[in-house]
């Protein structure tokens, strides 16, 4: 039970494997990446990663030179090399990285460059949050690391080159903060490093729109069908600091983490400081719906449509 990683089929334990250094991922971060994870073994909403996957690779003109199938089948093979739980075999569930790059090159931007994209899948245990982030919730930074403009890198993508993300976090790790919480350039919230960010105002919860610059998260979209389903009322609206810093409650969503409840941002202090009640619904709800949707007979779950 380790790391393995299947580089364009071939299977290689996790310290071992290698890509090309022409490989334009690796040079200019030019690619395109999903997680996702399993529960109970099974990929959890992978029809909707994959169909994130191909809008990311529509956006910087890459060709997904294969089916949902072609690659669930390599997921399942390196699945297999780590003893991970799959349908059928039980064992602890997997954080599965699914990267497409332009592929090896020589060195210019011109993905003409480029004939073969690279496909690489990363599994490893999944790792889940310690127990006390759901049940004391956890403090956030606000950084001064905007998030992209949409007009750059469009945050849209869910793209290989992170290092707006990572200078986002390295602030908040600097601050000993869990998340980042970042703004566009018009100072309005967008979403975190890693994850997207919801508040709970008079029982409402509030999550920025997509046009604030932000990650479509396959969890924020999930949240939205959960919060439908236990009558919280749920809309996207523009958010500004006072917004969240006055919230009753917050918490951010993300594939390996869920519903995560902040409780902090930077020194202030969110509503009671505790997790609110409509998280730890939220919560609750998300995870009897993840497990409900992941013990069926199928190889892979289908969509939830609440
Ligand atoms: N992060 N926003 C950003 C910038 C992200 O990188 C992520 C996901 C999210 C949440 O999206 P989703 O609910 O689909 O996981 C929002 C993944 C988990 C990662 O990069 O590890």
């Amino acid at each position: 039970m380790a790391t393995m990683i299947n580089v364009n089929g071939t299977l290689t334990p996790g310290e071992q494997a290698v890509v090309p250094v022409l490989d334009h991922g690796f040079l200019y971060g030019d690619g395109v990446y999903e997680v996702c994870r399993t529960y109970n073994g099974r990929l959890f909403l992978y029809d909707r990663h994959m169909r994130r996957l191909r809008r990311s690779a529509g956006m910087i003109a890459l060709d997904v030179l294969f089916t949902d199938e072609e690659v669930a089948a390599r997921i399942d093979a390196t699945l297999a090399a780590a003893e991970l739980s799959r349908p059928g075999v039980t064992g602890p569930d997997a954080y599965v990285r699914i990267v497409l790059t332009r592929g090896v090159g020589d060195l210019s931007y011109d993905p003409g460059a480029c004939p073969q994209p690279s496909l690489v899948i990363i599994v490893k245990p999944h790792v889940a949050p310690a127990p006390d982030v759901y049940d004391l919730g956890v403090r956030v930074a606000l950084v001064p690391v905007a998030r992209n403009h949409p007009d750059t890198i469009n945050p849209l993508i869910k793209s290989n080159n992170l290092l707006n993300n990572a200078l986002a976090m390295q602030h908040a790790l600097r601050q000993g903060a869990f998340e980042a919480v970042m703004r566009n350039l018009r100072g309005d919230i967008s979403e975190c490093s890693q994850s997207n960010l919801f508040v709970v105002r008079d029982g409402t919860v509030l999550t920025p729109p997509l046009a604030s610059g932000l990650l479509a998260g396959i969890t924020r979209e999930f949240v939205f069908e959960i919060a439908r389903a236990i009558d919280a009322p749920a809309a996207e609206t523009r958010l500004r600091d006072r917004d969240l810093l006055e919230a009753d409650e917050a918490f951010l969503t993300s594939t390996t983490r869920e519903i995560v409840p902040i409780v902090l941002v930077d020194e202030h202090r969110i509503g009671t400081g505790h997790p609110g009640p409509v998280t730890r619904a939220l919560l609750e709800a998300f995870r009897a719906r993840a497990d409900a949707l992941t013990r069926g007979t199928g190889a892979h779950t289908p969509a939830f449509s609440a």
